[in-house]
């Protein structure tokens, strides 16, 4: 099914052709060059998009850093990232994704594996993330995907006693939880400092659609007044049930696309399905801030 929408963007009618592509998440939007500035309209209409489909597919979009970054901050304020590069330096506005070595090249032990392990990105920030925006330089030609879980379906699916045990518990997250979570490097003494643990309750209202859905992921340590180890199972139990593949949608990319998120009601990893020390992977992602969950 397709939708065609006409907006009325003051300076002229936007085409917006809308065509779910999921079954439990996505759409595909086309008429829309992300590199060109556009107004409100069009804006909102990518968010109704975006709380409708959580994933959204912009086809063959030419996007330079500069342009990604000002389409990103339509949408709101830019995060900054923990995560450094191999010589040490923040990544700037825009973070590169990929799994090439100091030297370029492509590697089976990239800088990171947390994008391995199913998360919500920046859940560790006391306000996370609304959308992570990322833009498909070099794609590798089989596998290389990205897996979403759909957090809105997950919660609606739990059984009712498990609803009760949940409800008004909040779960701690931290970069330092992440870290160790994911068999990446412990998070340094400084990291730690620069981003303390913060407290989210594990079922959320979506601000945009007033659904509830579970917080969750590997980002999480323990629940809130739980002793440790009861809190941690609790909260892989719950992961567990949320990231079976009823819930998800993989998306495999091609080059020249953009694909916006929800982080507010999904989880994701790297799929890390291809030949990582052959080919190339590289993205290129900015991030939005969004409100305080509730
Ligand atoms: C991210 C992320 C997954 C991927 O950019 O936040 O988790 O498939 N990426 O690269
Ligand atoms: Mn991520």
């Amino acid at each position: 099914m397709s939708v065609t929408g006409a907006i009325d963007g003051g300076a002229g009618t936007v085409p917006f052709i809308v065509t779910p592509v999921g079954r439990v998440m996505g759409a595909e939007i086309s008429g829309v060059d992300l590199s060109k500035p556009f107004d409100d309209a069009v804006r909102d209409a990518i968010l109704d998009a975006l709380n409708a489909h959580q994933v959204l597919i912009f086809p063959d979009q030419d996007l330079s850093k500069e342009a990604q970054v000002a389409f990103t901050m339509r949408f709101g304020e830019m995060e900054q990232h923990v995560a450094r590069n191999y010589d040490g330096k923040t990544f700037g506005d825009v973070h590169l994704v990929s799994n090439l070595d100091p030297e370029g090249n492509p590697t089976k032990t990239p800088r990171s594996s947390g994008n391995f392990f199913w998360h919500t990105d920046k859940s560790y920030h006391e306000i996370p993330s609304l959308s992570t925006i990322l833009h498909a330089i070099t794609i590798p030609p089989q596998g290389g995907g990205t897996q979403f879980a759909n957090m809105q379906l997950a919660y609606e699916a739990l059984p009712e006693e498990m609803k009760e045990k949940i409800a008004g518990l909040r779960a701690v997250h931290s970069w330092e939880a992440s870290r160790n979570n994911t068999f990446n490097r412990p998070a340094t003494e400084e990291q730690k400092k620069e981003r303390p643990p913060v407290v989210h309750p594990m079922v959320r209202t979506h601000p945009g659609t007033g659904r509830k859905t579970l917080y969750v992921g590997t980002h999480t340590s323990h629940v809130e007044g739980m002793p440790v180890g009861e809190g941690r199972a609790l909260l892989y139990q719950l992961l567990d049930f949320a990231t079976h593949p009823r819930f998800q949608y993989t998306h495999y990319w091609k080059e020249g696309q953009v694909v916006m998120w929800d982080n507010r009601c999904l989880l994701h990893r790297a799929a890390a399905d291809f030949e990582m020390d052959k080919y190339t992977r590289l993205l290129h992602r900015t991030v939005v801030r969004g409100t305080k969950p509730y």
